[in-house]
């Protein structure tokens, strides 16, 4: 299997689950709550772990409790952690999160030490990214040090996955370097600057293309996921799933299209797989807590068969 490198955040979540969210100024009593781990990076990098990836998880943490206890749990669970960041007296990174009965979250975060993992460091980190296969970008560390990770990636021929979360611009030139785009709507609205409603999927793809994605895999949530080429353009449904918490769907969609890339499985097959890793998170609380293993995702696609509706 060739190495994937997940450069990006990680923090400790602090879930609270509730009948419906608070109103400004209300106070409510809460049905549960967990701290697990999560963070985008943090949770692309274990879900291509559990997946059957060979790992390696570049971040920035401090030295204090949430920090220590991050690196312990990662090690444990035999992640490569060996050239994450320790800053003496930061605050990692911590996300706040509200589920509501329906499934639905607001999350605040605080981004902490997530925000000092400089571009600096990524440039010592050149070998490491040459000799992997994939390396896997989202956007929760600062931006000039996506930028520096995507030029490193593509000097040294190393493929970029780049999911563009949470939504935010992506300058041109970032973006002509981008192999696997992955976006949800909200992303690609302000990604292209063209409305989903008003233009439709395909021109908003079109237009992520055009300035410069390989490929754009368009996150729909419920209903399933397009992805694109100039050549080409895949349709793939959603598996039906009782949704409890759709924390990290996202995340460990991408982290299982990594795995499945670095596989080389056909796009069907990788859609399919990601898609069912990401039902079996929505019907789990938290975001690592419920990020399924290889052999739980492969007995859940042999039971489904294909999704629902193909
Ligand atoms: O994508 C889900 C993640 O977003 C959570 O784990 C939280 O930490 C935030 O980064
Ligand atoms: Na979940």
């Amino acid at each position: 299997m060739s190495k994937i490198i997940v450069i990006g955040s990680s923090n400790t979540d602090l879930i609270a689950t509730m009948k419906r969210f608070p109103m400004a100024g209300e106070t409510l009593q809460g049905r549960s709550f967990l701290q697990a781990m999560g963070g985008k990076g943090g949770n692309q990098a274990m879900s291509a772990h559990k997946l059957g990836g060979d790992v390696q998880f570049i971040s920035c943490l401090g030295t204090d409790e949430n920090g220590r206890n991050t690196l312990t749990y990662y090690t444990r669970e035999q992640l490569d952690v060996s050239k994450v960041l320790l800053v003496e007296n930061a605050a990692s990174g911590t996300a706040m999160i509200w589920v509501d009965d329906n499934g639905e979250n607001s999350i605040v975060i605080n981004p902490g030490a997530n925000m000092m993992l400089s571009p600096e460091y990524v440039c010592g980190l050149e070998t490491e990214i040459a000799n992997a296969a994939m390396v896997v970008v989202q956007l929760e560390i600062p931006y000039e040090t996506v930028q520096k990770i995507c030029g490193i990636a593509v000097k040294n021929k190393t493929k970029i996955l780049l999911n563009a979360a949470p939504a935010g611009k992506i300058d041109r030139e970032t973006l002509k370097r981008v192999d696997y785009l992955v976006v949800n709507e909200t992303e690609a609205e302000i990604i292209s600057g063209v409305s989903l409603e008003t233009f439709g999927q395909e021109e908003v793809l079109d237009k992520l293309l055009a300035m410069g994605a390989k490929a754009v895999i368009l996150t729909l949530g419920e209903k399933g996921c397009l992805f694109k080429t100039r050549q080409t353009m895949l349709y793939s449904p959603a598996f039906v799933v009782d949704a409890k918490d759709t924390t990290a769907a996202g995340d460990v969609f991408c982290g299982a299209l990594a795995v499945e890339l670095c596989r080389e499985t056909d796009w069907e097959t990788a859609l399919t797989f990601a898609s069912a890793a990401s039902a079996l998170c929505v019907t789990r609380i938290g975001a690592q807590p419920s990020i399924p293993t290889e052999e739980e995702v492969r007995d859940f696609l042999r039971k489904k068969g294909r999704p629902n509706d193909l």
